[in-house]
């Protein structure tokens, strides 16, 4: 007998959902617009936090009601809005705020628009989309690069809360943080132990934005920053410790060993290299690796490794992997040089 073949809905429901850009693009308007910072004090009318943030209010209370149906706000009466503990890190003052983690980055949204490029070829789409690679794009663009930073900073809060118990810093004297940005986990190392000493070494327009957050962080006289490209400069030589956060899988295999043999060049024979990034555990099940590794090939033409993977890059550059260190985000990955 013929009849309609069998549909599985719920799995044709769950992937309308997956597959839909509706409630990220949401969730970073909001962020824009600061809505949860104006709860901090209780709930309050959609009416109120439309004139505190400059918002037309009827479609404030479309984006607001979308989110609350998942869990990220809630109306709790009729156009009466609370925060949720999901919405508690869109706020400014959170310990670990996200609000800047979400920015809405237009050259990313174009970019991931070619994303099937990417895959067709395993280039960066930013690149085909704007004709030259993103940190190219960022040095030109100041605004974006300001917004990008802030994303990078706010992702660091989180990993300072996870990563500073997991490891022994304060064995090192010495702490070299290559590609560390506007010097935001090395600050925070450094306020959290007094005898450390650092240095900041990233792209010149980069290292500008670090001496401000050092400031804030109390530990300038402890920290220089030194700008250049793990590319083509010497990276700052003889730390008891270099960090590469979030570095590695930025780059192709090629370039990735350039940087890494860059690093093995400054290190001394004692010296540890810790890698801080995702690391893809192979398989089907759910791991933020997998995730961080499309947004990178998207953006830069990079992609986060497995260990194995990791391993061999290391070998190619005369460096070994000593142990990992599990954290409750990203592993660390202490790293010495081969004898
Ligand atoms: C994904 S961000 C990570 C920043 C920081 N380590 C963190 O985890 O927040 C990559 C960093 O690499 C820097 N970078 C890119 N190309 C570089 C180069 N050729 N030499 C030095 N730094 C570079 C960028 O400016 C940016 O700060």
């Amino acid at each position: 007998m013929t009849g309609r073949p069998r549909v599985d809905i719920e799995s044709v429901f769950r992937l309308t959902e997956l597959a839909d850009y509706i409630i990220p693009f949401t969730i970073r308007a909001v962020c824009d617009l600061g809505v949860a910072d104006h709860l901090t004090e209780g709930p309050r009318t959609v009416e109120d936090l439309a004139a505190a943030t400059g918002s037309h209010a009827p479609s404030l209370h479309r984006a607001l009601r979308a989110l609350a149906s998942k869990g990220i706000f809630t109306e709790t009466a009729p156009g009466l809005f609370d925060l949720t503990p999901r919405a508690q890190p869109l706020r400014s003052d959170h310990p670990v705020s996200l609000r800047d983690a979400y920015p809405l980055l237009i050259p990313d949204v174009e970019a991931w628009a070619r994303f099937d490029h990417s895959i067709r070829t395993g280039e960066a789409a930013f690149d085909q989309v704007y004709g030259e690679d993103y940190w190219s794009y960022m040095a030109a663009n100041p605004e974006d690069s300001a917004a990008f930073d802030a994303s990078q900073q706010a992702a660091t809060r989180l990993e300072l809360r996870t990563s500073l118990p997991a490891y022994d810093w304060k064995a090192f004297k010495t702490l070299v943080d290559v590609g560390g940005g506007n010097g935001a986990f090395l600050g925070g190392i450094l306020a959290r132990f007094p005898s450390l000493h650092g240095t900041i070494f990233d792209l010149p327009h980069v290292v500008t934005g670090a001496p401000k957050r050092l400031a804030e962080y109390g530990v300038t006289e402890r920290c220089a920053c030194v700008g250049g490209s793990f590319l083509t400069d010497p990276v700052p030589a003889g730390a008891d410790a270099y960090l590469l956060k979030r570095i590695l899988y930025g780059w192709d295999d090629e370039r990735a060993v350039v940087l890494l043999r860059a690093v093995a060049t400054a290190m001394r024979p004692d010296s540890r290299l810790l890698i801080l990034e995702p690391v893809v555990r192979p398989g089907n099940h759910f791991d933020v690796g997998k995730l961080y590794d499309l947004l990178l090939l998207c953006m830069v033409g990079g992609g986060a490794r497995t260990e194995e993977h990791i391993c061999e890059l290391l070998e190619r550059a005369g460096l070994r992997l000593e142990r990992t260190v599990p954290t409750m985000m990203f592993p660390i990955l202490e790293v010495v040089r081969c004898a």
